[in-house]
């Protein structure tokens, strides 16, 4: 559907609805092209409101007849919603709507998928299923009857009621129309049972099509550790007795975390582990994780409008978190979280996209489903607790349940119950919610008699409407190592409220090495000059595993813009510092995995810009070959023994431990793999016997260019599977070299199995044509023109995964002009099409400035 001229939003024009909203109880009566929804909403007026304006939100819906108190009225439609005249006092309103979700490709509302009904109503769906006032502070007990000629009919809540050809379902707990939820079809369940710690008992449900039940047990296994966690660390317990997850094929996000009635994209909770890596698996178990802490974090206590989206997002992306950091390994999570963040938020936050964690306006709220709102937000929940202390954040978040459960949110309330428990004054904290940008802090130093003195900096670079930042308080982790590598002061927590501030460190014996930002303590850049010398110090001494992590990163990354720069041969001092660390039997494989990784060649691109040069990608990919050659080399002798230490002789199991051998073992085939040229990733390819080991074999096969055979017996082997296939896929791409790559994902999009509009296909594709730096910002420019054909051909089908698909082109004021131009033609070429969609329009005007 396209839509008439973009209005913006504004937060300070937030208003609370005329009316409250007593009950809810809709009717559906499903049929593939013309379901009928019949709803009857009890509203009263709102003593809280000044304006009476009855409006009710309302797209693409068929109206068949309304009433007010069983009298019939005729309101007036506009393509938003209607209005109408209604009485002063409490009335029922009664309406009957014709939708066709045979035909909704948005796959926003309720849509089909493989014969199979279901629903997405965040952010603003449910205005696509009735009318209805589709604002998160709007919140009503719902019933939902269903009447279908199917054999699986689900809502939220407790089954209430059921008959020939129908099923009831109420929720006994008031929520937003967001997370409203039906689902419907032939689906099988794999059934288990949890006991609360209060001893209520609940009926726990993974529905799936049928064929896929040898792909739930890891997910119910995920869900069960996700609710003992919620109780054991947060003190939150269910609150009905049927918790249904249902796995969905085409969904554009993730999963949604509707009240009782959980929607999964089936990439993001099938899993075995014939056909699921290590890294699903664990991706798995956090989505699933999130997904639950939502009862609590996002539907008990909900947002007042989606402003506000990071305090139900933010919130709960810290607690998955912290559930993965205490199932699994905490350093490595820590790391991996980092990575994450500076290959998905920084680019936002320092490029046109740059939005506050708590935005100020929008025009499509779906584009900021961003990784400024969940993973910075998270960000700062971490500051905050480190801030107050694990005991003040414990206390606040029991009085945040206590406080406003039952209600609907602002990030004033979220602080202040921390003002409330620790006394503490968290205006200038709260800067983190509305400046955009990331603050860049840098570092000074000095040593005389016994005392080191740290001279911190801060500032944070312009941003889309915010030329001028105020000081932020930014917790820097510090701590102090002496010249025998010697913990001399233990971490010890900076608070950075100043622009610039010095801190000092009396009664040394010697001049200390500073570990700075210790466990990545804030969400910013560091700006330090330093040697070589104390990096390679702190790679073999930090106590702190993360700055012990980074100072190899820097390392790397050092070298690497050497490379480019001027061309300077790789730092010995990093290949040896390496070494060391790889040697370390101490260290759990996982971590030494991390090790052995290098910056993503975009985040070189981004830092060669900082620092004024401007990025080729073609060099930037050379220097990184390069470098992998030369650490295989150099690392030559002790790979036949890294690569014994990683074999798992025990049954595959996905956790920590042998996921980490695994992972150990895969960057080792694929050094081993740069000295034999396929050799051992063709005997390893012939007896994998787990999907994360295939693929990393077939990976490293296609490196070397040698994989042929075995990606079509891969294709054979798999083709009825498709969250395989989307691998096979995505793999091609990903590892084509510079010059093929547009040719391979051209070759791909013509494959009879492409199904573009399921968005987990065309990710696979398109997504991984963008994740291939060199590759898709190739000198020809057709890297650029692929993809803005297919945006432009998914556009009208599904505007949401469009519009999220445009990110990639975010970046592109880092290049050459050449290469700028050739991305501007393609934003106006874009921008240019007739009835583009609301959600694109706003990303493209916005990445285009
Ligand atoms: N609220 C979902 C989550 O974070 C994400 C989502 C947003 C899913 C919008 C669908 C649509 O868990
Ligand atoms: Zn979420």
């Amino acid at each position: 559907m396209r839509d008439a001229a973009p209005t913006t939003v504004y937060l300070k024009d937030y208003t609370p609805f005329g009316y409250l909203v007593d009950s809810v109880s809709l009717t559906f009566d499903l049929v593939p092209n013309a379901t009928r929804v019949t709803a009857r909403i009890a509203f009263r007026p709102n003593p809280e409101a000044q304006d009476r304006t009855f409006f009710l939100h309302g797209e693409g819906l068929k109206l068949i007849g309304a009433q007010i108190d069983g009298q019939d009225v005729k309101p007036e439609l506009t393509d938003q919603g209607l209005t109408c005249d209604v009485p002063d006092g409490p009335f029922l309103w009664e309406s009957e709507v014709e939708i066709d979700p045979a035909n909704n490709t948005a796959l926003e509302g309720l849509y089909m998928s493989n014969g199979m009904y279901c629903t997405q109503c965040e952010a603003e769906g449910f205005r696509k299923i009735t009318f209805y006032p589709d604002r998160p502070d709007v919140m009503s007990t719902f019933t939902v009857r269903i009447y279908g000629d199917l054999p699986v009919m689900l809502s939220n809540g407790n089954p209430s009621d059921s008959g020939d050809g129908w099923v009831e379902w109420t929720d006994p707990w008031p929520k937003p129309a967001y997370l409203f939820a039906l689902v419907a079809g032939d689906l099988v369940a794999h059934s288990d049972r949890f006991t609360t710690a209060s001893g209520q008992e609940v009926d726990l449900n993974l529905w799936v099509r049928p064929g896929d039940e040898h792909k739930c047990a890891f997910g119910m296994e995920a869900l069960k550790k996700s609710m003992r966690w919620d109780e054991e660390v947060y003190g939150r317990e269910y609150d009905l007795d049927v918790f249904n997850i249902v796995a969905v094929d085409d969904f554009n996000m993730g999963a949604m975390e509707n009240k009782g009635l959980n929607i999964f994209n089936s990439a993001a909770v099938l899993a075995s582990p014939d056909t699921s890596t290590d890294g699903n698996f664990e991706r798995i178990e956090a989505i699933i994780a999130h997904e639950y802490f939502h009862n609590w974090t996002g539907n008990r206590i909900t947002c007042r409008d989606w402003f506000q989206l990071c305090l139900k997002e933010g919130l709960t992306v810290f607690r998955d978190s912290q559930f993965t950091s205490d199932l699994r390994s905490a350093p490595v999570k820590r790391i991996s979280d980092v990575i994450d963040l500076r290959a998905r938020q920084f680019p936002e936050d320092n490029g046109p996209l740059a939005h506050p964690v708590r935005p100020e306006s929008f025009q499509e709220i779906n584009n900021f489903y961003t990784a400024t709102v969940y993973e910075k937000g998270a960000e700062v929940i971490g500051m905050l607790k480190r801030l107050v202390g694990d005991a003040a954040y414990a206390e606040a978040l029991d009085l945040y349940f206590a406080r406003h459960d039952g209600q609907a949110c602002t990030i004033e309330d979220w602080l202040k119950v921390f003002e409330d428990v620790t006394g503490r004054d968290l205006a200038q904290f709260k800067r983190w919610y509305s400046q955009a940008g990331t603050p860049r802090v840098a570092v000074e130093e000095r040593w005389a008699e016994g005392t080191y003195t740290l001279t911190l900096t801060q500032s944070t670079p312009p941003t889309p409407d915010q030329p001028d930042k105020a000081p932020q308080v930014i917790p820097v982790a510090v701590g102090l190592l002496g010249p025998n590598g010697d913990e001399v002061r233990e971490t010890q927590l900076l608070e950075l409220t100043e622009e610039r501030q010095s801190f000092t460190f009396e009664g040394l014996a010697a001049k200390p090495v500073p570990s700075i930002l210790r466990g990545f303590s804030a969400p910013v850049i560091l700006d330090r000059e330093t040697t070589t010398e104390e990096r390679a110090f702190l790679l073999a001494h930090d106590t702190d595993p993360f700055n012990r992590w980074e100072a190899g990163r820097a390392l790397a990354q050092h070298t690497l813009l050497d490379m480019i720069v001027n061309g300077t041969p790789p730092e010995p001092a990093y290949l040896d510092g390496i070494q060391s660390v790889l040697r370390d039997e101490a260290l759990d494989p996982a971590y030494r995995a991390l090790m052995l990784g290098l910056p993503g060649q975009s985040e070189l691109a981004a830092t060669l810009h900082e620092r004024g040069h401007t990025p080729d990608p073609m060099a930037i990919w050379q220097a990184v070959e390069t470098l992998r050659q030369t650490m295989a080399e150099h690392l030559q002798d002790l790979l036949p023994r890294l690569h014994a230490e990683a074999q798992v002789d025990a049954p595959y199991r996905p956790d920590a431990e042998q996921s980490g051998k695994r992972a150990l073992g895969s960057a080792v085939l694929g050094l081993i793999n740069r000295i034999d040229g396929g050799v051992l990733a063709a005997e390893e390819y012939g007896k994998a016997d787990n999907m994360t080991l295939q693929l990393s074999a077939l990976g490293a096969l296609i490196r070397a260019g040698k994989g042929a055979g075995q990606l079509a017996a891969f294709y054979d082997q798999w083709k009825d599977d498709r969250l395989v296939i989307d691998k096979w896929f995505g793999l091609q791409v990903s590892l084509a070299e510079p010059a093929d790559t547009v040719k391979v994902a051209v070759h791909l999009t013509r494959h009879d199995d492409f199904n573009w509009k399921n968005p987990n296909r065309f990710r696979a594709v398109l997504g991984a044509l963008a994740m291939n730096h060199a590759g898709f910002h190739h000198e020809s420019g057709a890297g650029y023109s692929l993809l803005a054909d297919w945006l432009l051909r998914l556009d009208p089908v599904n505007p949401q995964t469009t519009a999220r698909m445009c990110a990639p082109f975010q970046t592109w004021k880092r290049y050459d002009a050449k290469r700028q131009e050739m991305i501007a033609e393609q934003l106006d070429r874009i921008a240019a099409a007739p009835g583009l969609s609301r959600d694109t329009t706003e990303m493209i005007s916005r990445i285009r400035g």
